[in-house]
């Protein structure tokens, strides 16, 4: 019942030429994939442009980040209102970068969710523990205060536009993917508890994604686990053959 998705987050990489060059190698790599939600998260000086190759394509386009206000005062800042205008479908909030470098916190997090909510956007909600975090026995209690505080007040009705992403801080970049045992066990302790904050329905419903280190070598065996709905993907996103792989997965039967 849930339809995987597979995500790119190209971080701070590509000009916007190399953007629509990738966007366009991917489309036509991508375009008999008709099972799997494929979705890509350029730069924000990248996205008008990224929308116009991406249009009548099958592969849908976020942002990375958001402010929670539609407007005003807010120098620097980039509105969900406006993201909808580029283009954009989705909005990747709380991703562990964000959290580490630039202050983010499960507050200002539940503030975007809540804007984007309100703004028809869908949500790609990301959380994740640290090394030192799953080493001391502390990951559950982590991934728990990061799923209540960050969804706080989102209706069950706005929850059908949430997909949470699973990002291991340690699995990031560093070419350590979890086992598919790890992302299984976090998996279902997230769906449990979606189901405790909310309801069975909306945890069966809400898909729930994997990210780090994902690649073509991986994808298949994560795939394969009943809990996990997809990928968020970000160094194997910015090579379109790489990333087509990883969106064409082949769980084992
Ligand atoms: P990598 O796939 O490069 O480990 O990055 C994962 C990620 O942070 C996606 O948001």
């Amino acid at each position: 019942m849930r339809t995987p998705m597979i995500a790119g987050n190209w971080k701070l990489h590509k000009t916007i030429a190399e953007a629509t060059s990738l966007a366009s190698e991917l489309t036509a790599a991508v375009a008999s994939n008709q099972n799997v939600e494929i979705v890509v998260a350029p730069v924000y000086t990248a996205l008008s442009k990224v929308a116009e190759t991406l249009a009548g394509s099958n592969v849908k386009l976020a942002a990375q980040n958001c402010y929670p206000e539609p407007q005003g005062a807010f120098t620097g800042e980039v509105s969900p209102l406006l993201l909808k205008d580029a283009g954009c479908e989705y909005v990747i909030i709380g991703h562990s970068e964000r959290r580490q470098l630039f202050a983010e916190t499960d507050e200002s997090v539940n503030k975007k969710a809540l804007a984007l909510a309100e703004g028809g956007l869908g949500t790609i909600f990301c959380i994740g523990e640290t090394l030192e975090e799953r080493e001391t026995g502390k990951m559950f209690d982590v991934l728990r205060q990061q799923v209540t505080a960050g969804l706080k007040n989102l209706t069950t009705e706005q929850m059908k536009t949430v997909v949470v992403a699973y990002e291991p801080v340690w699995a990031i970049g560093t070419g350590k993917v979890a086992t598919d045992e790890q992302a299984q066990e976090v998996h279902s302790f997230i769906r449990g508890l979606l189901a405790e904050l909310y309801d069975a329905q909306t945890a069966a419903a809400t898909r729930i994604l994997y990210g780090g280190s994902v690649k073509p070598g991986n994808v298949d065996g994560l795939m394969t686990q009943p809990d996990v709905d997809g990928a968020l993907v970000g160094g194997a996103s910015l090579k379109a053959e790489d990333f087509a792989r990883i969106a064409n997965f082949e769980p084992a039967a």
